[in-house]
């Protein structure tokens, strides 16, 4: 048994999409979850800028002594796994790529075409598809990046037309000259805006890796021993710069916790290590 928070962390607030998961398969577990928003967005930013980003992050998440990091967030999953890992030898580090690039390859069928929607820095890296062929060679994929999405969510500009028309804007001939049947959702802001695609689209049945990588968690800290059971620690949100959606999500995956009050909210500058605490409600 390991009763230490299991550290996530995302640009911005896009990584919070797979805590309800986390929650409804481990709700024993604790979370230390740090949102970049300050830096947000990464998808269109260089990799060695976002390499040093989230070396910043990940040195600050094993400070505070998390026994696990979930990267929640696909563009740092597509280019900085390997050097995160080498980093920190003693700790599981997942990928949110990985796990859903696997349970993708075998459920697919014949006939079936895959897309793959994500930032300009997952999609260029073609990590979904490299090991999509690799487990399954012969399948049809496409790809495309749509970078407007997260800024737009980050914004919390979601159930209104705006968002319906840049959907429209960089999917439609996407969707229809592909024949699309199967979309992988490859960054974890899209699955705030899984309501308006399902609309749109609503032949197209849509793949959450947000919620395909908990199983990956529960089986990972299964496998060593270190499932936590009673454990007194609170859920702790870090963010680089505490914006008013960052609170507005946190509240809504949470709305049916009984916990609420237990809950903080922190701002951290990473530069100069300063805290402030925030109450939440
Ligand atoms: N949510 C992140 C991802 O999964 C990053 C989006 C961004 O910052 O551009 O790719």
């Amino acid at each position: 048994m390991d009763n230490r928070p299991i550290g996530f962390f995302d640009s911005g607030l896009g990584g919070l999409t797979s805590i309800p998961y986390l929650r409804d398969l481990l709700p024993e577990e604790r979370v230390i979850y740090f949102g970049d928003t300050a830096r947000t967005p990464y998808g269109s930013k260089a990799v060695t800028t976002i390499r040093r980003f989230s070396t910043e992050i990940a040195d600050f998440l094993v400070k505070s002594n998390v026994k696990m990091i979930v990267i929640a967030c696909n563009t740092v999953s597509a280019t900085c796994l390997d050097e995160l890992q080498e980093r920190f030898p003693k700790i599981p580090i997942l990928g949110i790529i990985s796990p859903a690039a696997r349970e993708t390859a075998v459920s697919l069928e014949e006939g079936d075409e895959l897309g793959i929607i994500g930032t300009k820095v997952t999609i260029a890296s073609h990590a979904y598809r490299r090991m999509i062929e690799e487990a399954n060679p012969g399948v049809s994929i496409h790809e495309t990046a749509c970078p407007a999405f997260v800024p737009l969510i980050e914004e919390g500009i979601i159930h209104h037309e705006i968002m319906d028309s840049t959907i429209r804007y960089y999917m439609d001939d996407f969707i229809k000259d592909n024949r699309i049947n199967k979309l992988i959702l490859g960054c974890t802001h899209y699955p705030l805006i899984k309501e308006n695609l399902s609309r749109i689209y609503p032949d197209v049945s849509i793949i959450n890796p947000s919620s395909i990588v908990i199983k990956n968690v529960e089986s990972i800290l299964r496998e060593r021993d270190m499932l936590a059971g009673g454990s007194d620690f609170t859920d702790v949100f870090y963010a680089s710069d505490l914006s008013e959606n960052f609170v507005n999500m946190i509240d809504h995956i949470f709305e049916d916790a009984d916990d609420n009050d237990d809950r903080k909210i922190k701002f951290i500058d990473l530069d100069i290590e300063k805290e402030k605490t925030h109450g939440l409600l």
